[in-house]
């Protein structure tokens, strides 16, 4: 969704941000603008490419900001676009997030005369911040006059023609960092413009400013307190977020898999003792050892990917997981013993504003919250109590595929610990060790076998509907693979238990209808054939994922797609891949935008 970058320093500002446009195009957005001091604001609908045709070349100067927008309020148009402006022009303004009394507020300043060329809420905000800029206030000092006017979430850049070297930045519920670079100050919404310029970072706490001019930097907190933040090192490198190659981010980080696992269980399992080590719950553990329910959060992949995670600690703790849809969960009355409920929350962003609501749900009801996050430093990592990061490096693609398998592979690691705390033998806790240590190495054997799910993607470009099916633990990865192919292929797919067939789904089968089944050789798998058959017997098109050596399926399925056999419990980590690589292949036979589908942004920032 919506991104920000900024830059105040010794060099010229507009390389810069329109660099940082552009690394932060993949979170989904359809304008774009720019302010540059000294110069003016341009703006533009569609890629950054059309804004950067229009940037002439002595459009340049020490400070400026830029955004990208995800249209909430308002169509995507230039008038729309960001920076927005007060009424004597003066304020420039760009802002993430949404502003929810932000039609009062236009009303009052209406009814007083004040002109709105945009239909956004964030004019408004530009606006209150014009008025209460009177001629004796510093920049900062309107900004947070005009912020306690204002109800909803912001992370927001603010310059003045008056104050020309200096840029506010400020949040509330919407990320933003600084970057404190040799030469200069970086800000952005994430970590990834920052990333070649600055590897020492301060990211701000909501209700949190940075005053940021030519030299210096300032951060204060909501009433006005000066606060020490000592900036903290970027871990992941610059070369991780270009494509090295690759035609597609998406393509990239599916081949990047087996280094992904190896790095997401670095460090965290224990042979001896046939458990795993994690270091991010050490301080939680007493309080783990007695938890009675544990409710998993997340939206999207994440949700999914926590339904897979219920299944691996019930099966190997024996404790009562519920697993529930971010958006809901924060809609719904929580009931129970706090005290002994641990709330789970999925986020490879760790910045999704639904799945970071529940969290502040469950903390004010007295749960202890955890987070398994990717992105070091987020929203979600640093309001959680304790949690676990996936150690994926940054996912570009907006359809997530290495996010998804190290979630399940941070989850396999929880359910481990939960078990060996509880019911799970150290011989069962050994042999999941053991297959885990080489997962990576069954990962990359799926990876030197793309050309036949080429080839099977070939002969799905002109379907319609396609219906994917798994039972147990692979009934969430039907769900991730029918996403997956939405996505990024716009085929209209769903996912379901395959024991659900018989209760509507089967109406669907006929010659031209797919089914995408799931079918590892699993404790399931007898069940699931008996699906398969009933599917054929209709005369249904069947293309089924299976594991190393089996033979039961291949007078059933038109296309077969084998992955190594391993531990029944792990086999998602594995059947998932085959499927991310089948959307990949039908949506680039179909000459989508694989790493940014229409409509969809990489990170969900606004409810
Ligand atoms: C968006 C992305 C999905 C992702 C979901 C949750 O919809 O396009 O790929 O699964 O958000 O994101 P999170 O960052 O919380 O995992």
């Amino acid at each position: 969704m919506c991104g920000i970058v900024g830059y105040i320093g010794k060099k010229d500002a507009t390389p810069f941000l329109i660099e940082g446009l552009r690394a932060l195009e993949y979170r989904g957005y359809d304008s774009a603008g720019i302010y540059v001091a000294g110069q003016g604001v341009l703006k533009r609908v569609g890629k950054v490419d059309m804004l950067t045709k229009a940037i002439p070349k002595t459009f340049s100067g020490n400070a400026g900001i830029a955004h990208t927008r995800w249209a909430t309020h308002g169509s995507p148009t230039e008038a729309n676009a960001h920076p927005h402006t007060d009424t004597a022009e003066e304020v420039l303004l760009v802002h993430n997030g949404i502003i929810e009394n932000y039609h009062e507020l236009r009303n009052e300043l209406e009814s007083e005369g004040i002109i709105f060329y945009s239909d956004t809420d964030t004019e408004v905000l530009a606006k209150i911040i014009g008025q209460t800029y009177t001629a004796d206030t510093l920049l900062e000092d309107a900004v947070t006059r005009a912020l306690a006017r204002v109800r909803g979430t912001y992370g927001i850049a603010v310059m003045s023609r008056r104050e020309p070297e200096k840029i506010v930045a400020t949040r509330l519920g919407s990320s933003l960092l600084i970057g404190i670079g040799t030469d200069g100050y970086y800000i952005a919404s994430d970590a990834t413009p920052v990333l070649p310029h600055a590897r020492e970072v301060i990211y701000l706490d909501d209700g949190e400013m940075a005053i940021l001019t030519l030299e210096t930097y300032a951060v204060r907190n909501a009433i006005k307190t000066l606060v020490e933040k000592s900036p903290e090192t970027l871990e992941w490198d610059a070369e991780s977020v270009k494509k090295q190659g690759y035609e597609h981010f998406m393509l990239k980080e599916i081949m990047e898999m087996p280094e992904v696992i190896k790095n997401t269980l670095r460090g965290r399992l224990d042979p001896d003792e046939g458990t795993s080590i994690l270091g991010g719950l050490r301080d939680v553990m007493p309080r783990l050892a007695h938890i009675r329910r544990l409710i998993i959060t997340g939206c999207g992949s994440a949700y999914y990917a926590g339904l897979v995670g219920q299944e691996l600690i019930e099966e190997f703790s024996g404790i009562p997981v519920e697993v529930e849809i971010a958006s809901e969960l924060r809609y719904r009355r929580f009931t129970g013993d706090p005290e002994h409920t641990v709330l789970l929350a999925v986020s490879q962003s760790g910045e999704t504003a639904d799945t970071l609501e529940a969290i502040r749900i469950a903390k004010r009801h007295g749960m202890l919250t955890l987070g398994i996050v990717n992105a070091v430093g987020s929203s979600i990592a640093r309001e959680t109590d304790a949690g676990v990061y996936n150690h994926a490096g940054p996912e570009i693609g907006v359809a997530s595929t290495k996010g998804f398998v190290s979630q399940v592979a941070v989850l396999a690691l929880i359910a481990l610990m939960f078990g060996r705390q509880r019911s799970l033998s150290e011989k069962e806790g050994r042999e999941l060790v053991e297959a885990l240590t080489i997962l990576p190495e069954k990962a990359a054997e799926i990876l030197t076998r793309t050309d036949s799910i080429a080839e099977a993607a070939r002969s799905f470009t002109s379907t319609q509907n396609a219906l994917y099916i798994g039972r147990k633990y692979q009934c969430p990865v039907a769900y991730e693979g029918a996403l997956k192919l939405k996505e990024i292929s716009y085929i209209h797919a769903e996912g379901y238990s395959a024991g659900e067939m018989k209760h509507g789904p089967i109406a669907l089968i006929e010659p031209s209808f797919p089914t995408i089944a799931i079918a590892p050789r699993d404790s399931l798998y007898e069940k699931i054939c008996s699906n398969i058959e009933e599917i054929r017997a209709r005369s249904g098109r069947v293309i089924a994922i299976t594991t190393d050596g089996n033979t039961g399926l291949t007078r059933l399925a038109d296309h077969i797609f084998y992955v190594p056999e391993t531990h029944e419990a792990l086999l998602p980590i594995l059947t998932t891949i085959p499927l991310q690589l089948f959307a990949y292949h039908v949506a680039r036979e179909r000459g989508l935008p694989i790493d940014k589908p229409r409509n969809l942004a990489k990170s969900v920032t606004v409810e």
